[in-house]
């Protein structure tokens, strides 16, 4: 049987480490896209550039097996990668959830489409994932937390029992965030932080204790 087809948005750092994935499940990687006219990540794969790239490779390509898509957008923006896979869910193409092989799911925690628990991760009991989230390298999200669509848990962070993550908040590499603390859409947990207190939507916080910073928009 032939390994099923599987195309990947975002040409950068994360499409790399997924990649490493994506074979690991014998996914047949056939294309890469980006906004940007950049080279491919891959040199056995071709990169074309935005929608207009996208839709002619869809005119073109001459597979009949149903086509996989996986987001490769890491960073902050958790918005342009639920956008992202929206667009690519209205062209028929389906989302799986890409765990590593060394990344960890409790049998009790449940996920939505499109999201990547990469190597070494671990998303613990009764925790549910929202679409697209990003449980990164070796980050932990332990019992019971609810963590919403496109949120962005980026490597090595720690997110004990039992806290909320909204939609498109990211936690910064090595971050931690104590039991039941409550994360706000939008919020940006920086690099490093230990987060004690709530944090509201769209706020950034940083260092130990976080408090919020002031930062260029
Ligand atoms: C918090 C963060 C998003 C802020 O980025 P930014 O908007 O570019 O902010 P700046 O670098 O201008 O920093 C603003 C101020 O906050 C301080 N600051 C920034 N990040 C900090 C951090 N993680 N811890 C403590 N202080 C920090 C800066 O020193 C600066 O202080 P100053 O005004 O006294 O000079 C960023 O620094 C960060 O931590 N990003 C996480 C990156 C990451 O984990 N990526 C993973 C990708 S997989």
């Amino acid at each position: 049987m032939t390994a099923p087809p599987l195309v990947i948005w975002g040409g950068t750092g994360h499409a790399r480490v997924i990649r490493e994935a994506l074979d690991a499940q014998s996914w047949n990687v056939v294309a890469v896209f980006d906004q940007k006219d950049i080279p491919s990540p891959f040199d056995d794969v071709p990169l074309f550039v935005g929608t207009d790239g996208f839709m002619h490779w869809m005119q073109t390509s001459a597979t009949s097996q149903a086509i996989a898509a996986c987001v490769a957008i890491g960073g902050t923006d958790g918005r342009s990668r639920l956008d992202t896979a929206n667009f690519l869910h209205s062209q028929g193409l389906s989302l799986p959830t890409i765990v590593h092989p060394t990344g960890f799911v409790a049998a009790t925690a449940i996920h939505g489409d499109g999201c990547h628990v990469l190597a070494q991760a671990a998303v613990c009991a009764n925790v549910r994932l929202g679409r697209s989230v990003i449980i990164n390298t070796a980050a932990s999200v332990d019992h019971d937390c609810v963590i919403g669509d496109g949120v962005h848990v980026a490597p090595g962070a720690h997110v004990a029992g039992e806290v909320v993550i909204e939609e498109c908040a990211f936690v910064g590499t090595g971050a931690v965030v104590l039991p039941r603390v409550h994360i706000g859409a939008g919020a940006i947990i920086g690099a490093g932080a230990v987060v004690t207190k709530d944090v509201p939507a769209r706020v950034t916080v940083a260092g130990n204790p976080a408090r919020p910073i002031t930062v260029d928009n």
